[in-house]
């Protein structure tokens, strides 16, 4: 039955989650107790906020170039930008979240595959020292992205149009090396390991991965788990709705379920 991995996941995480007392790492307790529980480095999210609440209730119907299984394209799908926006966008409970933890180990470079409307852009873009190269398929759906980033100012985010399995092998060309990635794309097993191996050529060993819906379908709490597994991750760490990973090489392999 569909629903039984998906409840599996999130049964083990509701199982296993720890808080700061099983966390005997110092770099660990300090990421949880300092930046994952605490809400002292937020900032002011009030202007980006304003943003999702006028296109979650815009009824405005666009165009979507919907980007399936291989090179499979759908562009006949029209839905109401509110209706994207309640469906797609990440809660600001975890945006906020990226953001402390953008401040915190001080992170410049940023990739994050998935736009949408630049919602979460806009959260990963307010700390100024950041550049964001921020991913996106549908045209139509990149174009409100822009003027909400030109609505609020925000010149550190690049836009990088196209689909992601062409596109972020031609953006590594470059040679960036991202600090951090966030992967909020395409939410299929073979897409998420292809963009992961993509990413670990790429990387740095202080380089953050956040992973979206790690729990959403069977295809990825596969894809989670393997990425866990590999030999080059270090630290990964459960926080229900998406995943963290560290590839530090001064850490020793651990996984972690942490209560957020
Ligand atoms: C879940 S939404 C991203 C939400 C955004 N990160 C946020 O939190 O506000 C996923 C987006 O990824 C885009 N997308 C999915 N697969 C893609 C692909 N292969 N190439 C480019 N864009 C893709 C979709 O068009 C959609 O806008």
């Amino acid at each position: 039955m569909a629903f039984l991995p998906q409840a599996v996941g999130y049964l083990s995480y509701f199982f296993n989650a720890v808080n700061e007392h099983s966390l005997h790492t110092p770099f660990l307790y300090e990421l949880y107790t300092k930046v994952i529980k605490s809400s002292h480095l937020n900032g002011d999210y009030s202007e980006i906020e304003a943003l999702h609440k006028q296109l979650l209730k815009d009824k405005h119907n666009i165009s979507l170039t919907e980007f399936g299984a291989g090179s499979s394209v759908n562009t006949n799908n029209k839905r109401s930008i509110g209706d994207i926006a309640r469906n797609s966008l990440t809660s600001p409970k975890y945006s906020a979240l990226f953001y402390r933890l953008i401040k915190y180990f001080n992170v410049r470079n940023i990739v994050e595959l998935g736009t949408s409307f630049g919602i979460n852009s806009l959260y990963l873009a307010k700390y100024e020292a950041t550049n964001v190269y921020t991913f996106e398929g549908c045209t139509n759906t990149a174009n409100i992205a822009k003027t909400n980033f030109e609505k609020v100012g925000a010149t550190n985010i690049k836009v990088i149009e196209g689909n992601i399995d062409k596109t972020l092998s031609s953006f590594f060309d470059g040679s960036i090396k991202p600090d951090m990635v966030y992967m909020d794309a395409n939410h299929r097993y073979a897409p998420t390991l292809q963009y992961f191996e993509l990413i670990l050529k790429n990387n740095h060993n202080n380089t953050i991965v956040i992973i979206d819906d790690i729990h959403w379908s069977e295809e990825m709490s596969k894809a989670w788990k393997e990425i866990c597994n590999h030999p080059e991750v270090t630290l990964s760490l459960d926080l229900n709705r998406c995943g963290i990973l560290f590839f530090k090489n001064d850490l020793s392999k651990q996984h972690f379920y942490l209560t957020f």
